[in-house]
């Protein structure tokens, strides 16, 4: 089994983000995908560990945020390698409020969910949300891909990411 052949999946980089009694959590995905297109549903991956895992379980809803190439990085970074136990990620991060969920407006896009089936798949649990309201924050702005976040903002994913690659693989 040659795991390169892996590396050559395509993904996005996104944001997903859920609020519990009255505190908001989020962290970087690169897992998202549209499953089907009416109703129109969307699947992320989310790693046990990570703070915003429980948060969605619990509140039974999140929000995607996609982001586009000119994301400042520092926003990656404060999603993708802190976690909410030990940061208001928020903090200095303009952010709206759908659905009751803060979306950064840093964001091209976003979409709200209802989670509707939880499938646990080892270290991580795949949440399929029912897309209850979506919006552009602007028309222009080309979005990230999980590659151009590698190959041109030289960005690394983390272990908790479904695409973590060891050293020892690279
Ligand atoms: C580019 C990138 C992609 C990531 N993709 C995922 C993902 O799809 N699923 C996941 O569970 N974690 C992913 N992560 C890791 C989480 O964002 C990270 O563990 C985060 O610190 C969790 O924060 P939390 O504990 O506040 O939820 C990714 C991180 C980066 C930087």
């Amino acid at each position: 089994m040659n795991r390169k052949a892996l590396q050559k999946l395509s993904y996005g980089v996104y944001l997903v983000t859920t609020a519990q009694n009255g505190k908001s959590y989020g962290c970087v995905a690169n897992s998202a995908m549209q499953i089907t297109s009416s109703p129109a549903q969307i699947a992320v991956s989310i790693n046990h560990d990570n703070a915003t895992h429980d948060q969605i379980a619990q509140s039974g809803k999140f929000a995607l945020s996609i982001l586009a190439t000119d994301t400042d990085p520092a926003l990656i970074g404060g999603f993708g390698y802190r976690s909410s136990r030990d940061a208001d990620k928020f903090a200095g991060v303009p952010s709206a409020e759908h659905d009751g969920m803060p979306v950064p407006d840093a964001a091209m896009a976003w979409i709200t969910c209802r989670v509707v089936k939880i499938m646990t798949a080892g270290t991580h649990t795949i949440f399929l949300g029912e897309v209850t309201d979506c919006e552009l924050n602007r028309a222009d702005g080309i979005p990230m891909t999980y590659l151009y976040y590698h190959t041109v903002i030289k960005g690394n994913s983390p272990k908790n990411a479904p695409t973590y690659v060891p050293p020892e693989e690279k």
